[in-house]
């Protein structure tokens, strides 16, 4: 008797933390909402849905970019990575473990944005100097006011090298 094979998956794919998914969404949904309610990676949050908190902030093809101004289905074939992807409890990216050393959250809502655009900032033509962090971290608010923690776990990762 043959073997009936299942029906390989047929829609637009999309790499999330090195996995590869296909996308069976409404054409409206967001990559935010697409990453939290559909792949459940609820890491990366919701604060205002409207590009102007930075707390969405995830990594598309290396670039950080805000998820919820994005759609999902316009990052076909692109590689996101969001924290989940970044670092694990076990294993913290270098990012991660400064911002655990120098205190870089208080209620950590913004946290996971906070650290996806710090570790992009590393590959980008921001000055050296606290100020340009500041000015190039100016997109991810802290309602806490961690930002002072967060600039010097920021110059630690980047006076080590690290990534
Ligand atoms: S939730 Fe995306 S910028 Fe605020
Ligand atoms: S630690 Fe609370 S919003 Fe940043």
């Amino acid at each position: 008797m043959q073997s009936i094979k299942p029906a390989a998956p047929i829609g637009p794919a999309i790499t999330v933390n090195g996995v590869e998914h296909t996308m069976r969404v409404d054409v409206r949904t967001t990559l935010l909402d697409y990453l939290r309610d559909h792949l459940h990676l609820t890491g990366t949050k919701k604060g205002c849905d409207h590009g102007q908190c930075g707390a969405c902030t995830v990594h598309v093809n290396g670039r950080r970019i805000n998820a919820c101004l994005a759609l999902a289905m316009a990052h076909q074939d692109d590689e996101v990575t969001t924290i989940e992807g970044l670092g694990s409890p076990e294993r913290l990216h270098p990012m991660q473990a400064a911002f655990v050393q120098h205190d870089g959250y208080q209620c950590g809502y913004c946290t996971a944005g906070q650290i996806m655009s710090a570790v992009a900032l590393l590959d980008e033509p921001c000055g050296t100097g606290d100020a340009a962090v500041r000015e190039c971290m100016s997109g991810n608010l802290c309602r806490c006011g961690a930002y002072a923690n967060i600039v010097a776990a920021i110059q630690q990762v980047r006076g080590e090298g690290g990534k």
